[in-house]
């Protein structure tokens, strides 16, 4: 029998997950869950690169892992996981530094960004950290890198760095595909659909465990489009709020963007803005209630936690062996 090929992501838990999270990436690693060997985890360690209450780290990252298996991640299909409980990450992470180039790493636009928002604290793993996110990646030779459209630019820098060891050392590491999906890859803010959707902008994120007239209300309230036309239409760049919306629906329903513009085109913004207001609703409850089951349970998410460390240590040793003896370190 054919093995299974690997599918691999992380979000970091430096917020409560968001609508863009879930139509971005874990909608995706739910829906091919059975095609592949999945590894998934809490981005812990990526998360320290921006100050943080240490609690809520601690609370937060408990929460995602019980909303990873609420979305759907059966944890006897999938190895679920907390980065830093797998030390191979950060000795991987180290090793990679030294092949990632100070060009490349100023060039990343997430390094930009965040140093442009935390200026106080421009620290030295803020910069590298698309090196831990490479060794986070290679380390499980996956085929697949399911993310949204923002992860692309890691994910190519991981290709590189990859490419870069394998020309100099031989086939070390598999070079992974990003994968995006159709509709969600890049969720814009309800209040403002120039920018794409994040916990820095609390009314226009849509968090997975919001109460349901809390929902519905930034849905109301979402920004549409100044224009006099009041009609569902797809296109992006003259009505992206409109846009926007219509690709969360569509996400969301797996309902065609011409398909949604037939139930809509004629009836203007709005009775479509509560429309959405109410898949999103629908579709988030049984995670919500879910996830606040689960998150009881704090001995259950303890094994699993525990099994999926002892899985991923398993799998990313063997990487780990491979590279050290590649570059000449002495065998323990
Ligand atoms: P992070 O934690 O910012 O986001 C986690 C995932 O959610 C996706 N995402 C979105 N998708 C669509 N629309 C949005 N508005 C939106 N906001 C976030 C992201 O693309 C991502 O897939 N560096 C990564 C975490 C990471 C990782 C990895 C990912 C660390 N190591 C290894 C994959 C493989 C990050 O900061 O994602």
């Amino acid at each position: 029998m054919d093995e299974k090929k690997v599918m691999l992501s992380g979000i970091q838990p430096s917020g409560d997950l968001h609508l863009g999270n879930y139509l971005g990436a874990i909608k995706n690693w739910v829906d091919r869950t059975d095609e592949f060997d999945n590894y998934y985890f809490m981005a812990d360690m990526h998360t320290i690169t921006v100050r943080q209450n240490p609690a809520d780290l601690r609370r937060r990252t408990l929460e995602q892992l019980a909303q990873y298996i609420a979305c759907g991640l059966d944890p006897d299909k999938n190895t679920l996981f907390i980065q830093s409980h797998v030390h191979q990450h950060a000795e991987l992470g180290w090793v990679l530094q030294c092949y990632t180039m100070f060009g490349e790493l100023s060039r990343m636009t997430q390094f930009k960004d965040k140093s442009a928002k935390h200026k106080e604290n421009i620290n030295g793993g803020l910069f590298t950290y698309p090196s831990l996110m490479a060794a986070d990646i290679l380390l499980y030779q996956p085929d697949f890198v399911p993310v949204g459209e923002d992860q692309k630019q890691h994910c190519e820098l991981t290709r590189d760095i990859a490419q870069r060891f394998n020309s100099i050392y031989g086939d070390v590491f598999k070079i992974p595909e990003p994968y995006i999906p159709k509709a969600g890859a890049r969720v814009m803010g309800l209040t403002a659909p120039d920018s794409k959707m994040s916990k820095s902008m609390p009314e226009g994120c849509v968090f997975l465990m919001e109460k349901p007239e809390d929902i519905q209300r930034k849905f109301k309230r979402a920004i549409t489009d100044s224009d006099t036309e009041n009609c569902v239409r797809y296109d992006p760049a003259a009505k992206p709020g409109v846009a926007n919306l219509m690709s969360i629906y569509s996400a969301v329903t797996g309902k065609s963007y011409e398909t949604i513009e037939q139930e809509f085109g004629g009836c203007g913004y709005g009775k479509f803005k509560p429309a959405v207001g109410d898949a999103v609703v629908e579709c988030l409850r049984p995670i919500r209630e879910e996830a606040t089951r689960i998150l009881a349970d704090k001995a259950y998410l303890e094994s699993v936690y525990k099994a999926g460390a002892e899985k991923a240590s398993y799998v990313a040793n063997k990487t780990l062996r491979k590279v050290y003896k590649k570059i000449g370190f002495v065998a323990r």
